[in-house]
């Protein structure tokens, strides 16, 4: 039996995080620099059945069984036996490893489910479609944070540009012009699970500002949905700007990204906002091509722990 490897890249949110949570439309990206990778190894040695699961990264060393079935990683590959329901499943050590930065908006849960999924189906004879490898995710995201939205999934799954509404198809948008962007990491890190509670919370005390808060933030992704098409880099700009406001109305920002939302601004990008679920994690930049490296070493300067750069580039036709 070969070895098998599964892959996801990461993802940002352009527009409308936790809007999108109540049904408010989203667009998110992939972030094919950085990876998440699940490797399978055939244990001819042990008995039937045995599966180990290495994570360095979180130095998680166990037996699948001592795991409990709602932990993510046990999660992923209980959900993928369940689907293939195989006749025996082979002895296999799983080993997982990943460059997205944990607990900062860039879906590293998400890929990491999903390279899963991809592995260990793949493994088992019968890799799975996208759109079953999309839903077994979302399964496991609904134990990592209660009521995701399904995009962080939906867009590491395809590694596609998305338009995102909850309960509806995805659309994939299709890009006529390249856009740059950069991605800061603030360095601290807040659970998506504590943050969407906590707009959760502000919601079920007052639906009438905070649903127009969403509102506000859907019509802004709306708009920035022509403008990525039309490659309008001012409208995008400033619509980024906007829904920064609103993502501050949420109190999910917070004074380290604000720090580096600014010098982004003030060294040259087209616009700037916090991206995923905020309250630490990764900030992201709207930039022209020629401007990207004023930003990136006004960011490390102002305290950003690492800067990624990404292209969105357009569709070939
Ligand atoms: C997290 O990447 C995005 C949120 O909108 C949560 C979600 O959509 O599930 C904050």
């Amino acid at each position: 039996m070969p070895i098998v490897f599964g892959k996801a890249p990461g993802k940002i949110i352009l527009f409308g995080e936790h809007a999108v949570v109540y049904g408010q439309p989203a667009i998110a990206i992939p972030v094919t620099n950085v990876n998440a990778t699940a490797r399978i190894i055939p244990n001819l040695d042990a008995e039937p059945g045995h599966v180990r699961i290495e994570a360095v990264d979180i130095q998680l060393n166990a037996d699948l069984d001592t795991l409990s079935d709602d932990h993510p990683l046990a999660a992923a590959v209980w959900l993928t036996l369940h689907e293939i329901a195989p006749n025996h499943t082979p002895s296999f050590t799983l080993q997982i490893s990943s460059s997205i930065p944990m607990s900062a908006g860039m879906g590293s849960g998400a890929a990491i489910s999903v390279a899963i999924i991809r592995a260990l189906s793949a493994f088992l004879g019968k890799p799975l479609p996208d759109s079953k490898v999309s839903e077994l995710a979302f399964k496991v995201e609904k134990i990592h944070h209660g009521t995701p939205s399904g995009i962080d999934n939906s867009v590491v799954t395809y590694q596609k540009p998305v338009y995102f509404k909850r309960d509806e198809p995805i659309q994939m948008l299709k890009i006529n012009h390249p856009t740059h962007w950069l991605i800061a990491d603030t360095g601290e890190k807040t659970p998506t699970r504590e943050t969407v509670s906590a707009v959760r919370a502000l919601h079920a005390e007052d639906a009438e500002t905070y649903g127009a808060i969403f509102r506000k933030i859907g019509d802004r992704t709306e708009k920035a949905r022509q403008a990525l098409i039309a490659g309008d880099l001012t409208t995008l700009g400033l619509l980024m700007d906007e829904n920064q406001h609103l993502l501050e109305d949420l109190r999910v920002s917070s004074e380290s990204l604000e720090t580096l939302i600014q010098t982004a601004r003030n060294a040259g990008a087209a616009g700037a906002k916090l991206s995923g679920s905020g309250r630490g994690g990764n900030m992201i930049a709207l930039a022209s091509p020629e401007k990207i490296r004023q930003i990136e070493t006004a960011l490390l300067e102002a305290g950003a722990v690492k800067v990624i750069t990404t292209v969105l580039r357009e569709d070939k036709p």
